[in-house]
């Protein structure tokens, strides 16, 4: 072998060593009770605090599985989405335009600081939002009763999460937050790109089934859709009827519900309407223009199933980013001070 072939070997080598390296990211994967020994009280109190707050604000369920959802798709599941802006010159995640409406933020910080008083600086940001996500949902159909009822989660949260520092509006891009207006193959991609497949696209779409969403985001579907057309094709046009009315020409900022009929309810009632053209969004329909991910909706139309798709792609949407290095932040808006 010549010395050049072998300097070659040893630099790729070298290369595909430091790829590998960043790639398992340092550090743990995720556990099941991270904070068993450490804090073992942590979930617990995630859970009372997080149903405390829910009980007195029911729309709080979809506001912080959102937020968990927007947080794991940049830079992974790290509480960057919580973070704030360190100066007035550079915008942090939750000051991008297309996050206005990401709420959960105080709610997160309460949790945190009863969490710190128990055990401080053990449990991460980014822990604690993806259990008060799950909390939340798995609460709502509680929340008629008086009690607190056994603990039945819907889907399991693994534990280890470290906090990144690093918040930047600028990565709000559509690189990593789909648009209300994607099309399937945009969809396709950038979950792809996170390690997510079309089920888990399909799966993670029926988060739909509660919340809401402004006019703004598509009322392009009701007016002037297309020179022929006023409303879009693809939109059932009863419903269409009923969107219109909810939603005036450049009335933006009202909200609608993507599941009228069972908007507090988690449920697959989405994946039923979605096949009657009821999807709210662009691309919500657009989970039917691929012939794969259509056959998945019909398949999630029982809530069992859903629950089981949801689970298991909750489960994989959460590791994004595991073993990541960072530290555990003592408040969820700030980086520690050095
Ligand atoms: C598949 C691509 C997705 C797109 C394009 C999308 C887009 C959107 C948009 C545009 C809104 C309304 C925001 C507003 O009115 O300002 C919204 C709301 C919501 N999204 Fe998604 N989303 C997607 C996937 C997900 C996933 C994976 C989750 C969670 C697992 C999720 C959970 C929610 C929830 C719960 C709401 C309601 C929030 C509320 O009521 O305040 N979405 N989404
Ligand atoms: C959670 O709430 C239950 C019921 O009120 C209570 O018994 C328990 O001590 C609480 N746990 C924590 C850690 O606060
Ligand atoms: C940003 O600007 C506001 C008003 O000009 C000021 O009160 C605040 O302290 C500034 N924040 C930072 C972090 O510089
Ligand atoms: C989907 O949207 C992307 C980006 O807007 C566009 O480039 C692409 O042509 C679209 N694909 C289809 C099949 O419409
Ligand atoms: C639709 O297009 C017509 C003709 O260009 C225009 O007068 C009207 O204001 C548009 N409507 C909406 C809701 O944009
Ligand atoms: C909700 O229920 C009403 C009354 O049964 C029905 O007319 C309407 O179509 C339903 N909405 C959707 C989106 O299915
Ligand atoms: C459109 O909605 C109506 C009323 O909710 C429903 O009866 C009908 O089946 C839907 N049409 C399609 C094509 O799904
Ligand atoms: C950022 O995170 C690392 C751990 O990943 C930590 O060592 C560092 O001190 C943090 N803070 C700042 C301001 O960089």
């Amino acid at each position: 072998m010549t010395s050049r072939n072998r300097r070659f070997i040893l630099m790729v080598s070298l290369l595909v060593f430091s790829v590998v390296r960043v790639c398992n990211a340092e550090g743990p994967a995720l556990v099941q009770n991270q904070y068993e020994t450490s804090c073992p009280k942590a979930e617990e109190l995630v859970r009372n605090i997080t149903w405390r707050q829910l009980k007195a604000r029911p729309v709080l369920a979809a506001k912080l599985l959102r937020l968990h959802f927007h947080d794991c798709f940049i830079r992974g599941c790290d509480g960057s989405i919580l973070l704030d802006a360190v100066d007035n010159v550079t915008k942090a995640e939750k000051d991008a335009l297309a996050h206005t409406t990401l709420q959960g933020y105080d709610e997160i910080d309460e949790i945190k600081t009863e969490i710190e008083k128990l055990c401080p600086a053990v449990v991460s940001c980014a822990d604690i939002l993806a259990l008060a996500a799950r909390d939340s949902v798995s609460f709502l159909p509680y929340l008629d009763y008086d009690s607190i009822p056994p603990f039945k989660p819907l889907w399991p949260v693994l534990t280890g999460r470290k906090d990144g520092n690093i918040s930047l509006a600028s990565e709000v891009t559509g690189a990593n937050i789909p648009s209300s207006f994607s099309n399937f193959t945009t969809l396709h991609n950038l979950f792809a790109s996170k390690g997510l497949d079309d089920d888990d696209l399909v799966a993670l779409s029926g988060a739909h089934t509660i919340g809401v969403a402004r006019c703004s985001l598509f009322s392009n579907r009701l007016y002037n859709f297309t020179e022929n057309s006023d409303v879009d094709p693809s939109l059932n046009a009863t419903y269409a009827e009923f969107l219109k009315v909810q939603c005036p020409p450049n009335n933006r900022a009202t909200t609608v519900e993507f599941d009228p009929n069972s908007s507090s309810t988690f449920d697959s009632n989405y994946f039923n309407i979605l096949l009657q053209n009821k999807g709210l969004m662009q691309s919500d329909a657009a989970l039917l223009t691929d012939k794969n991910a259509e056959k998945k909706v019909e398949k999630l139309q029982k809530s069992k199933d859903f629950f089981k798709a949801f689970a298991d792609s909750m489960k994989k949407m959460g590791n994004i980013g595991a073993g990541s290095a960072g530290e555990i932040r003592k408040q969820c808006r700030l980086v520690n001070p050095q």
